[in-house]
């Protein structure tokens, strides 16, 4: 009798603290991915981390694309998570060196489904999250393309569709599939409240742009690049 008030006293304590998602992400996330945080606070720290925090990413993904992207990963980094070990200078651009680029893990649409609902539940922290958010409207893709680009030199960083845009940061031409509309606006808006050592500059973006950037990146989004590919 006591053994089995034991056995499920252990049980419903283990289904609080460790769902199957949860378990899943220990196991085979974490050697790459942080998901109790916080951010690195040293440029050492943050060269040792393998992949991108996932410690807030209940505040940051879009929970169908994580769901589809975990089952069936694609680059999202042309150059990878550390740019510098993957980049050769070109004649014309530089030029990633694939090669020593790996693939990421892929999980099963069951495991993906579990880790999602586990990954989900994270949630970033009201300093990290600022008070700006997204306030809807959209945008031409080419007045876009000039806040994006000629107004603030975001281009020189990111891709903007497949093979056009730099290549040190992440493609942008997905970002608003990827991501929450309120984390891009407050992720543009401080870059290191989310990440203090991160590479991405804060450019100073007046709000009104950083709304516009947003609205031209869910039209980016709509371009479908990563399906076509
Ligand atoms: C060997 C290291 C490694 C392992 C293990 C690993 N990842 Fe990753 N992960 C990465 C790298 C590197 C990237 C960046 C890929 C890119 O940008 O193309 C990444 C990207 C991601 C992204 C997209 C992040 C973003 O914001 O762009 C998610 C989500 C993710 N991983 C989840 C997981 C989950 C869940 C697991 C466990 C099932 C896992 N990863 C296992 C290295 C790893
Ligand atoms: C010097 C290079 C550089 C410039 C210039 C730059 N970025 Fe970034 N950006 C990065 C890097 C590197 C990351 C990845 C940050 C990380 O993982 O901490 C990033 C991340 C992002 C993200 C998160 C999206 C994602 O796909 O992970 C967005 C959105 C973004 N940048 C938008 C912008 C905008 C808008 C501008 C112009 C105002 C800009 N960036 C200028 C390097 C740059």
């Amino acid at each position: 009798m006591r053994y089995l008030f034991l056995f499920v006293a252990l049980t419903v304590a283990n289904a609080a603290v460790a769902s199957e998602g949860m378990v899943i992400l220990q196991k085979r996330c974490v050697s790459c991915h942080e998901i109790s945080g916080p951010a690195a606070q040293s440029v050492q720290e943050l060269w040792q981390r393998k992949g991108p925090d996932l410690f807030y990413a209940g505040s940051k993904y879009n929970a169908e694309w994580l769901k589809k992207w975990l089952v069936k990963p694609r680059r999202i980094r042309p150059a990878g998570h550390h740019p510098i070990q993957h980049i050769q200078p070109g004649k014309k651009r530089d030029m990633v060196d694939t090669t020593t680029l790996r693939p990421h893990p892929a999980l099963s649409p069951s495991d993906a489904e579990e880790v999602t609902e586990a990954l989900m539940k994270l949630k970033a922290s009201a300093e990290m999250m600022g008070t700006a958010v997204f306030k809807g409207g959209s945008i031409s893709a080419s007045f876009g393309e000039m806040v994006f680009d000629k107004f603030n030199g975001c281009m020189a960083c990111h891709e903007i569709e497949p093979g056009y845009g730099g290549l040190s940061g992440p493609e942008v031409y997905t970002a608003a599939k990827r991501y929450q509309a309120d984390y891009l606006v407050s992720f543009i808006t401080d870059p290191q409240a989310w990440n203090p050592k991160t590479p991405m500059p804060n450019k100073h973006v007046s709000a009104a742009n950083i709304q516009k950037i947003v609205q031209y990146l869910q039209a980016l989004a709509k371009e479908n690049w990563d399906e076509k590919k």
